[in-house]
């Protein structure tokens, strides 16, 4: 039978839900400053307050009745205050920086840190200010937070007793990646990412901001990896309602969303590389064995398929900040991110070369930049940089589409200087060397070898394995034997004539070995080979 009683009235019951959301005579506003308060024990921050954001149940489902507890749901965020310690003036209000936290769940310092970077905007340029300006860290917190982030009664008897608090909480890292919230229990609707649009359209609402002129959603690391995500599938400002424009800053994330299922490094030794966060596969699921509730989060953009998601990425206007000295790696996120490169350096690059970031566009808003910050793994050291100042709080200010070219020299590969600083066209980019070895062999950058998703070795013959290892003496060597290419790694020399189908080639960043025959060479790195040969490798 295909319909038995329970079936018809689950459907009557669920056109009812409908038909109540649609008719809400006062629907559930998103809004800041009227969320329900909830005890908490997290830091206090100069400049700033602890606020409640009112969400709204982006399904629907719980809109209309602000009495039904299960419609009842907060958001704690960081907001910023002005100069006299009071809330800003909404009419003054030009732009609104949203920043998420990283793996810490630390908003605290990330506001902190914002300001500092203000302050530092201010004083280049007055205009720039805690009364011009809101800064806003979102707060992501999950089970590790229960008591300090969120009130928790460990004596209740349900789930929903324990939880009881309107406080939205996600299970573990599921923020990252748009997962609907685990409490609280009742009301399982809320992706992080539908936290984000609505946080963007408050600020973009210019009946209560007239002149907001730019919305920038930032985050670095984890944080970093959330905007990515968002970024991805994220719905355009055009879909949420928002004219004002909205920029996104992406500092340091460890793995992406890649944007289609070609990956630049070998997947043999990944049979999951393209599950969902660092895939598309599997994303309806996402985080479902935990709440017992699937991805809500644009369901509809992801069921077409690559090209549309390439498109909405695409269509955004993204700011990249790289840390060169931040080769790290989470090791902990499964094998899939190791298909996109081995640490956080080489994903970028190898992101950006698939997916070219550009400024192609007529409106200087949908213009992407890259910038290279001389810094490690550290957020307020790329917030206070030239170039965050630049993509936090200058460009655009005034919203006419003035953007600073890209930060940070020298450049590294040929695809990542979308918006090129005209000054500094045609300098040589890092690593270079013009130099013409034996047998006619040039430097041809440098490369992946064996390592977490690589197999097979690039070059089989390894020539030697010695303190004597140069640039010149291992070419020399390989020259002699008339082959065509040879390829240095600390002490090691290999030479061959054709590189194999899993090397890939990486940035020169990678490449950070001295040579032990002369410590003004590089020679590779860790799992890293630069390369000579008579020809180009495409
Ligand atoms: C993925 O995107 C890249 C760059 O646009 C393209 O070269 C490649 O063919 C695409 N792969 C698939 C499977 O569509």
């Amino acid at each position: 039978m295909l319909f038995d009683t329970a079936h018809i009235l689950g459907i009557l019951l669920i056109i009812l839900n409908q038909t109540s959301a649609r008719e809400c005579d006062t629907p559930l506003a998103p809004e800041q400053y009227v969320g329900t308060p909830f005890d908490h024990a997290l830091p206090r921050s100069a400049s700033s307050e602890v606020t409640f954001f009112k969400i709204k149940d982006p399904t629907g489902e719980f809109l209309c009745d602000s009495e039904d507890a299960r419609a009842d749901l907060s958001l704690l965020n960081y907001m910023s205050l002005n100069k006299d310690g009071e809330r800003p003036d909404p009419k003054k209000l030009m732009r609104a920086v949203i920043a998420v936290h990283g793996w810490n769940r630390d908003p605290w310092n990330y506001h902190a840190a914002l300001l500092l970077a203000l302050a530092k905007a201010e004083a280049q340029d007055p205009a720039k200010s805690l009364g011009t300006v809101a800064v806003i860290a979102p707060y992501f917190p999950n089970g590790d937070d229960k008591g300090i982030g969120y009130p928790w009664d460990e004596d209740g008897e349900s789930v929903a007793d324990r939880a009881y608090s309107p406080a939205l909480v996600w299970w573990a890292s599921a923020w990252s990646a748009g997962a609907v919230n685990n409490y609280p229990p009742e009301t399982k609707t809320v992706s992080s990412f539908a936290v984000l649009d609505q946080i963007v359209q408050y600020f973009g609402n210019l009946e209560r901001f007239p002149n907001m002129r730019q919305i920038i959603v930032a985050g670095h690391s984890l944080g970093g990896q959330t905007v990515q995500r968002y970024v991805a599938v994220g719905k355009t400002r055009q879909e949420l309602g928002v004219t004002v424009p909205v920029d996104y800053w992406i500092g340091d994330p460890n793995s992406f969303v890649w944007l289609n299922e070609t990956r630049p490094f070998p997947v043999d030794a990944c049979s999951d590389f393209d599950n969902y966060r660092e895939g598309f596969t599997g994303y309806e699921a996402y985080g479902a064995e935990h709440t017992g509730q699937p991805m809500n989060y644009n369901l509809e953009l992801v069921s077409q398929g690559s090209e549309a998601i390439i498109k909405n990425f695409q269509d955004k206007p993204v700011h990249w900040a790289r840390a060169t000295r931040d080769l790290g790696d989470h090791p902990d996120d499964g094998c899939g991110p190791y298909t996109q490169g081995k640490d956080r350096n080489e994903r970028f690059f190898a992101f950006i070369r698939q997916f070219p970031p550009s400024c192609t566009s007529q409106s200087a808003e949908a213009c992407d930049t890259v910038d290279f910050v001389d810094a490690s793994h550290d957020a307020p050291a790329l917030f206070a940089d030239e170039s965050g100042l630049a993509r936090l709080f200058h460009d655009n200010f005034y919203g006419r589409g003035q953007y600073a070219p890209d930060y940070g020299h020298p450049r590294q590969m040929g695809f990542d200087d979308p918006r090129p600083d005209g000054g500094r066209l045609g300098e040589p980019l890092l690593g270079a060397d013009e130099g013409v070895y034996a047998g006619q062999m040039k430097h041809r950058g440098c490369w992946s070898d064996v390592d977490r998703a690589q197999t097979e070795r690039t070059l089989s013959e390894l020539v030697y394995d010695g303190p004597e290892n140069t640039r010149a003496f291992c070419t020399a060597t390989c020259a002699e034997s008339w082959f065509k290419i040879a390829a240095v790694s600390g002490s090691r020399c290999y030479c061959g004539n054709q590189l194999d189908r899993q090397a890939v080639e990486v940035p020169p960043s990678s490449c950070t070995t001295k040579c032990p025959g002369d410590a003004a060479q590089v020679c590779g790195g860790d799992t890293r080979l630069n390369v000579f040969g008579q020809d180009a490798f495409v």
